[in-house]
Order: C-alpha cells, then sequence, then structure tokens
C-alpha cells in the first residue's frame, strides 16, 4: 500500500454509506482515490462526495483487488457475504453492521474509548451499534474515575438509524396524516409518527429486543469489564436523526453531579450541554450534523448512595456510525495498522 490508501465504501447510496463519504470528504481523509458500491440496482448512478461526485458500482466478489480500506455500511447479509472476500484481497474493513461484532477475533472499537483493540486487529474492525458508542463515550470517563457496577438506560432513537426507507417512512405518514388519509405501515410493524415503538430489531427468547442485548454485551466488550452490569429498554420515536438515551449509573465511589460534569468537561468527543435553568440541555436537534456526543441533565440519584442520571444525545448517523468508522480508519493510519496481518 502506497501512504495514501484505496478506499472503499460498501453501501454507499445508503444513510450512513452517503455520511461516510461526506465524513472522508469533510475531514480530509488520506485517500488516494475513493470508491463507492452498493447493489445492481444503483450501479450506474451517481453519489456526492465532496465538491464532486461518483459513480456507484455493483458490488461483487472481486470488487476488492487493488482497495486498501473498505467501509462496510450495507447490513449484515452483506457484511457476512462480502467482508471474508475483502480480507482475502488484503483490504481491511470497518463494519458497519452487527455481523462480527461479538466474534472475539474481531476488535469492536470506540476510537476515544478502546483504540488500543484496534493491534489485535485480523483484517475486520466492528463498529459498534449506534446507541451503544454515544453511551460509552460518556460512561468511560467516569468508570475510569469512579468504576460503574451498573447501568439502566432507555433510548429514544431515530428512524434514520434503520435506513433510508425508514427516513421516507415517516416522512410519508406524517404527510398522509396531515391529509386526512391512512398512513402506510411498510417498514415497522406499527404507524411511526406520533408514536412511540417499543422494539428495534428482533424479539429474542430472554423477551429483550436484540437492539436491547447488543447495548447490553457491546458496552462489556468496548469497556473491557464484564462485571458492568447493563439493562435496557430501547424505544423507537419520531425523530429523523439524533438518539437520546436516558442513562442511570450506579458507581462504587461517589461521584457528585459537578464531579462528573468536570470530568466529562475534559472528555474527547464529549460536550456537556447542562445548564437547566438556561433551558439548556442535549436534544436531536442540537446534536443532529454535529460530531459530539451532548451529555447533560446530569444529576445524583438520590435512591442509592452512588449514583447518576443523565441525558445523552448524539447524531446516530455521524458518531454512532460514519464518524465512528472513518475515525477508526484514522487512527489504524496513525498506528500503521492498515494492513491485513499475515
Ligand atoms: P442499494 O441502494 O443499491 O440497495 P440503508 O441502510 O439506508 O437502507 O442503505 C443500505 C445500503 O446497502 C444501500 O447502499 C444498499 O444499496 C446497500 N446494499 C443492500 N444490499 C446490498 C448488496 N447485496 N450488495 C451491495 N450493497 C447492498
Amino acid at each position: 500500500m502506497s501512504t495514501r490508501p484505496v478506499v472503499a465504501v460498501v453501501g454507499a447510496t445508503g444513510a450512513v454509506g452517503r455520511e461516510m463519504l461526506d465524513t472522508l470528504a469533510r475531514r480530509h481523509f488520506p485517500a488516494a482515490e475513493v470508491r463507492a458500491f452498493a447493489s445492481a440496482r444503483s450501479a450506474g448512478s451517481l453519489v456526492p462526495f465532496g465538491n464532486t461526485e461518483l459513480t456507484v458500482e455493483e458490488l461483487t466478489e472481486n470488487s476488492f483487488a487493488g482497495i486498501d480500506l473498505a467501509l462496510f455500511s450495507a447490513g449484515g447479509s452483506t457484511s457476512e457475504k462480502f467482508a471474508p472476500h475483502a480480507v482475502a484481497a488484503g483490504c481491511v474493513v470497518v463494519d458497519n453492521s452487527s455481523a462480527w461484532r461479538m466474534d472475539p477475533q474481531v476488535p469492536l472499537v470506540v476510537p476515544e474509548v478502546n483504540p488500543d483493540d484496534l493491534a489485535w486487529h485480523k483484517g475486520i474492525i466492528a463498529n459498534p451499534n449506534c446507541s451503544t458508542i454515544q453511551m460509552v463515550v460518556v460512561l468511560k470517563p467516569l468508570h475510569d474515575v469512579a468504576r460503574i457496577k451498573r447501568v439502566v438506560v432507555s433510548t429514544y432513537q431515530a428512524v434514520s438509524g434503520t435506513g433510508q426507507k425508514a427516513i421516507a417512512e415517516l416522512e410519508r405518514q406524517v404527510r398522509e396524516l396531515f391529509n386526512g388519509q391512512e398512513p402506510t405501515v411498510a417498514v415497522y410493524p406499527h404507524r411511526i409518527a406520533f408514536n412511540c415503538l417499543p422494539h428495534i430489531d428482533v424479539f429474542l427468547e430472554n423477551e429483550y429486543t436484540k437492539e436491547e442485548m447488543k447495548m447490553v454485551l457491546e458496552t462489556k466488550k468496548i469497556m473491557g469489564d464484564d462485571s458492568i452490569r447493563v439493562t435496557a429498554t430501547t424505544v423507537r420515536v419520531p425523530v429523523f436523526y439524533g438518539h437520546s438515551e436516558s442513562v442511570n449509573i450506579e458507581t462504587e465511589k461517589k461521584l457528585s453531579a459537578k464531579e462528573a460534569r468536570a470530568i466529562l468537561s475534559q472528555a474527547p468527543g464529549v460536550r456537556v450541554l447542562d445548564n437547566p435553568g438556561e433551558k439548556i440541555y442535549p436534544m436531536p436537534i442540537l446534536a443532529a450534523g454535529q460530531d459530539d456526543t451532548l451529555v447533560g441533565r446530569i444529576r445524583e440519584d438520590e435512591t442509592i448512595p452512588c449514583g447518576l442520571n443523565m441525558f445523552i444525545v448524539a447524531d446516530n448517523i455521524r458518531k454512532g456510525a460514519a464518524l465512528n468508522a472513518v475515525q477508526i480508519a484514522e487512527e489504524l493510519l496513525r498506528r500503521d495498522l492498515l494492513r491485513v496481518p499475515r
């Protein structure tokens, strides 16, 4: 590989893929060339890249010759099928799907939290679930000081997390309802406009959803601490961009709200927005289109000796997906790890 890698975005026509292209351009990622891949349906169409456009190519098993780095966001089955071909061709994969996240051979990385895990990658690095990323960016600096024993999280997740078709569905349902029409329900099991669905991804045998268990399991893997107990309720809400989370933590060491604010104001990738008297707190409309994870409403949990409540919001397409993937790629370059180990 020359010092400037050839980069592929797989799923380039999707909500996250488009943001990946925008993030590569915006952050001046030092690519020799960027190529856009999607399914045969989109081959030949154009996607924006900086001030120019890229022609979308159909993804095939032979697409990865000459490509050094592929950012995948085309769903789990596409990753499962194509990532091994990429690695076999010597291409490092940063994968945004859940396909490889809990594989013990695959590091699951948030660069602000566990960048050292990149050192043992074998060709694939997994990008965590969007709700998990924004939570651990905030929890890790608190864990380092006070050791978190238990986390109770409830989420309010935007439709963009489901992809372009869900963004279109919320738009269409709002229009239909304002025109007195029956809303068309296609993507979610129920209407999402002016509604909340306590159901993200599939239900599992333990009665939690897969999204909830992603938050439980991924948090332990990224934080490198199996002893942290996490319980989650994940809810889809009629917001286009920006996931919100109400997070309660119980710590071993007492942290005052003031101490937590001081720690978080120094934390990379985090912005404290916490002045309730001035009606300043995190909201999706403030996080959308921003890189930072916002945290506010920090207050002591008065029901236990060592506990805090907080509200965490981030752009799920940026820090929750595309930005985190590009930051992983930047860190691989910085650490000279952008190669498939032999
Ligand atoms: P396409 O637009 O050709 O269907 P979103 O998450 O916003 O729905 O986007 C999903 C992305 O994954 C799109 O870019 C989509 O391309 C791409 N994709 C889906 N299936 C495949 C596949 N089999 N091969 C390559 N790309 C795929």
